[in-house]
């Protein structure tokens, strides 16, 4: 079964090995923050680092991710201090927010290589879809997370949120019973 190291914890599949990635972080691992948007590699809002590169979990069988180190955005930092995250709350970069995990994630993968991107190079390196075009924004947002990132700018701390994402993760699973037995009640 395939193994691997999701948001720094080792973790075993015992699903299908031809099962996307995607659904097992949703559906096995309840890490419900990666969206499932077209299932086709177009819209990005399933992008997951694996080995610091965003890619489109959507894409990746877990045998593929065999062996592999997984970030999703619950692991991204534990309480949103991450310069991504900061700067696109700081920006009102977020409209339904849909898309704003595969966003975090592929700017987190561009600002570890480039913390220093030119508008051209954010356009080129986030492909991601947004319904509510939140583009110009996000342009703003990351280059000033990459301001963050280089120690040229600080930006306050958004609220803490008031459950830690993992509990959240198992506050909301992927899936939940709607109907109760009515003698378990
Ligand atoms: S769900 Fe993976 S790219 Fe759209
Ligand atoms: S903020 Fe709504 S899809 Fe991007």
């Amino acid at each position: 079964m395939p193994r691997m190291t999701v948001n720094d914890r080792p973790l075993e599949f015992d699903m299908d090995p031809e099962t996307p990635l995607l659904w097992a972080l949703r559906d096995a691992a309840n890490l419900t923050g990666t969206k499932y948007g077209c299932g086709n590699g177009d819209c990005g809002s399933c992008m997951v680092l694996i080995d610091g590169a965003a890619l489109r979990s959507c894409l990746v069988t877990i045998a593929e991710a065999e062996g592999r180190f997984i970030t999703t955005i619950e692991g991204l930092s534990r309480d949103r201090s991450h310069p991504v995250q900061q700067a696109l709350v700081a920006e009102q970069a977020i409209q339904c927010g849909f898309c704003t995990p595969g966003i975090a994630i592929a700017a987190a993968g561009l600002l570890r290589e480039n913390p220093a991107p030119s508008e051209a190079e954010i356009r080129a390196a986030i492909p991601n879809l947004c319904r509510c075009g939140v583009y110009p924004r996000l342009v703003r947002a990351i280059q000033r997370a990459g301001r963050v990132t280089r120690r040229v700018e600080t930006i306050s701390a958004a609220p803490a949120p008031g459950i830690s994402t993992e509990d959240a993760a198992r506050e909301v699973p992927a899936l939940r019973a709607i109907n109760p037995p009515a003698d378990s009640e």
